[in-house]
Order: structure tokens, then C-alpha cells, then sequence
């Protein structure tokens, strides 16, 4: 039996991507295969999907770390046929064939079952993008944040970032959005952004060792400047998250901001978590943190994959996308 993927082929260190029929095969011990009926498109899809090291070693491949479906033939005793499930992560789109496929065959060790609360595509709708926004949003509840200032979330109209200001918002902080897309006001607002500050504005902000307490803690989706610049502006025993590099990899800083505020900077890798604590996500997400992300998504094909991945690497995507293998 055959499916279809969108698969990635190398040629002389060129990456090209086409749709095509694979052969499926037999799940071994304690693996289980997964009919995918939805994916969704994270940063990490797209180095995978355009070559770029560290991500995918050996091409051919089939990207995308997110998938929801459907168990076919389960050789583990934890899943049986017929099991509506969701995997995020772990090898999964990095050297495992991944979600941008009709099919996977996983460790059932990945697998979570799906909260019937959730559709696979609302599960998809938040996907790796989202459970990294919930983790890094219950390291800042966790710190009891003071109410007076807001939150900051960078890269605020990107996967995470987005799903961590409408998180925030149903939580009742004030929310402050950093942003390189000077067009955006009106979608921000409309996910609870309260207060929004341009990327290039931020950016002629002086880097300073300590400067006025800002933000009551702050939730970083890109590295870099940007991030070196807010720890100096977290207020006494506030929390910031880091969890992606999309503004580069290095940060300046001294100690000043840990030593006489208190902060805490908390890394952020919702990859390899623990299955326990994705359990944990997904119950918030169908239960008490359910949000409506109707507004946040479009549904792609396989198709318009490329167009979509050409866009995230730009840093122009806004909201989540959403590969739908269904037809429409
Ligand atoms: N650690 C983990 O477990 C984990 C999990 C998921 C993602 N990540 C990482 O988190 C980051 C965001 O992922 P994502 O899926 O949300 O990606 P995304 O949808 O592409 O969002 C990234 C956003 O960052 C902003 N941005 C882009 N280029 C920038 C630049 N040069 N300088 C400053 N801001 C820039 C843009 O938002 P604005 O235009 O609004 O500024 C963009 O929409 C990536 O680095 C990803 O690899 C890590």
C-alpha cells in the first residue's frame, strides 16, 4: 500500500521538494502507525524541509513534527486500531518521516491520545507551537507575577507567540507585544494584546546593564538582541522564557539583572518533554486553557506547502498554519 507525502529530495546540496506516492510499511514492536489527517507547519519544518543542518540528517525525508490521526495497526499494547491520537516532537519530522506525510510510524512512546474536547485540527492548531507557548506560560504564572506590569511576548504574531498572548489575555495579564510587522495592530489586539511595541522601535532601546522595571515577566520566542535588551527590564522576581533563536543564538548580558532583581531566566525545549508533561498541556488545552483559534489558522494541502515555508523563513508567517491531508 502507498501514501502520499510531501517529500524532500537532495541533489548536490540543493533541496527540492515534491508530493509523492511512498510505500508504507509495518509497524515492528512497540511501534504503532498513524493515519495523519492534520499537521501543521513550526519554524523547525521549515530549516528541515530547505536543508539547513542540525535539524534532518539524511535526505531524502518527509518533514513536520506535528501530527493528529488515526491508529491503523498498533505492535504495542498501549494503542489499539481506531485510537484518535496526536504525536509532537521528539525524532519526529527531524530524522523520524513526519506529519507532512499521510502516514507515520512511531514509537508508541510518542503518542498521546487526543482529548475528545479537541478535533485534530484544533489540535493541530496549537501542535509544538502551542504546547511551547503553555509551558512557557505556566513558568510565568508559576512566578506569581505582579499584575502592575505586563507581560512582553517577542515575535508576538509568530506560532508561539501568538498562542502565548491569547493564553496570557484568557488569563487575565495585561499583555505587551513585540513585533516586526508594522501591520499587525489589528490581529494583536483581537488575541489580546493589550499594548504593542515595533521590533525596530525596540531595537534603538539602548542595551543597558539595569534599566526601569517594563514588564513583569516576559515570554521570548527569538534570542538575540531583543532578549539581551529585556532582562535588564524585568521587574524584581520575574521570569522570562527562552525558547527560539529566529533572532540569533547569542545573548549579552551581565549578572546585574539575576543578582539584584531576582530574575529567572527559564529555558523552554517542548520537544523532548517528558510524555507526562505533554499529557498535562494537551488535558489544559482541551480543559480550562481552551481557546478558539479559528482566527489564528489557515488550512493548507500538501501543495502549498512551499509557498507557506518560503514565508515562515522570512519570519512573515502570522498565526499557525494548518496542513490539512483531508480532502476538501
Ligand atoms: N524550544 C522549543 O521547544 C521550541 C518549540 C517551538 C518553536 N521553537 C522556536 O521558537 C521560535 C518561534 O517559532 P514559531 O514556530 O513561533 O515560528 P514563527 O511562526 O515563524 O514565528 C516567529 C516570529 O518571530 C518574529 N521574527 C521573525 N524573524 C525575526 C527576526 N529576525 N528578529 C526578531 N523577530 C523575528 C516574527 O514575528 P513578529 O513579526 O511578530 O515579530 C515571526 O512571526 C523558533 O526559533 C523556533 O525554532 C522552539
Amino acid at each position: 500500500m502507498s501514501y502520499s507525502a510531501y517529500y524532500v529530495e537532495e541533489s548536490d546540496g540543493e533541496f527540492k521538494a515534491l508530493v509523492k506516492d511512498l510505500e508504507l510499511i509495518k509497524p515492528q514492536d512497540g511501534f504503532v502507525q498513524i493515519q495523519v489527517s492534520h499537521s501543521s507547519l513550526n519554524y523547525k519544518d521549515a530549516l528541515s524541509a530547505t536543508g539547513v543542518k542540525g535539524v534532518t540528517r539524511e535526505y531524502p525525508f518527509v518533514p513536520g513534527i506535528d501530527a493528529a490521526g488515526v491508529v491503523t495497526q498498533s505492535a504495542s499494547s498501549l494503542f489499539n486500531e481506531g485510537d484518535q491520537v496526536i504525536v509532537t516532537g521528539y525524532d519526529l519530522g527531524m530524522n523520524t518521516p513526519g506529519g507532512f506525510g499521510e502516514f507515520i510510524t512511531v514509537p508508541s512512546e510518542w503518542v498521546v491520545l487526543k482529548p475528545s474536547a479537541l478535533s485534530a485540527l484544533e489540535a493541530m492548531s496549537i501542535g509544538t507551537a502551542g504546547l511551547t507557548a503553555a509551558a512557557s506560560v505556566l513558568k510565568i504564572v508559576a512566578s506569581n507575577p505582579n499584575k502592575d506590569l505586563p507581560i512582553v511576548v517577542t515575535g508576538a504574531t509568530g506560532g508561539v507567540g501568538s498562542i502565548a498572548v491569547m493564553l496570557l489575555s484568557k488569563l487575565g495579564f495585561e499583555v505587551c507585544a513585540i513585533t516586526g510587522k508594522d501591520t499587525s495592530h489589528d490581529f494583536l489586539t483581537a488575541i489580546g494584546a493589550t499594548s504593542i511595541i515595533l521590533r525596530k522601535d525596540y531595537l534603538e532601546v539602548p542595551l543597558k546593564p539595569m534599566a526601569r522595571p517594563a514588564f513583569a515577566g516576559a515570554i521570548d520566542t527569538v534570542g538575540g538582541t531583543i532578549l539581551s535588551k529585556l532582562l535588564p527590564q524585568i521587574s524584581s522576581h520575574g521570569v522570562v522564557t527562552s525558547c527560539g533563536n529566529v533572532a540569533g543564538i547569542e545573548i549579552n548580558t551581565t549578572v546585574f539583572p539575576f543578582i539584584l532583581r531576582g530574575i529567572s531566566l527559564c529555558g523552554i525545549d517542548s520537544a523532548e518533554a517528558p510524555i507526562d508533561f505533554k499529557k498535562t498541556l494537551w488535558d489544559k488545552f482541551a480543559n480550562d486553557w481552551k481557546l478558539d483559534l479559528t482566527s489564528l489558522i489557515r488550512e493548507v494541502s500538501k501543495e502549498q506547502l512551499n509557498e507557506e515555508i518560503q514565508i515562515i523563513l522570512k519570519g512573515g508567517q502570522k498565526g499557525r498554519v494548518v496542513l490539512s491531508h483531508q480532502e476538501k
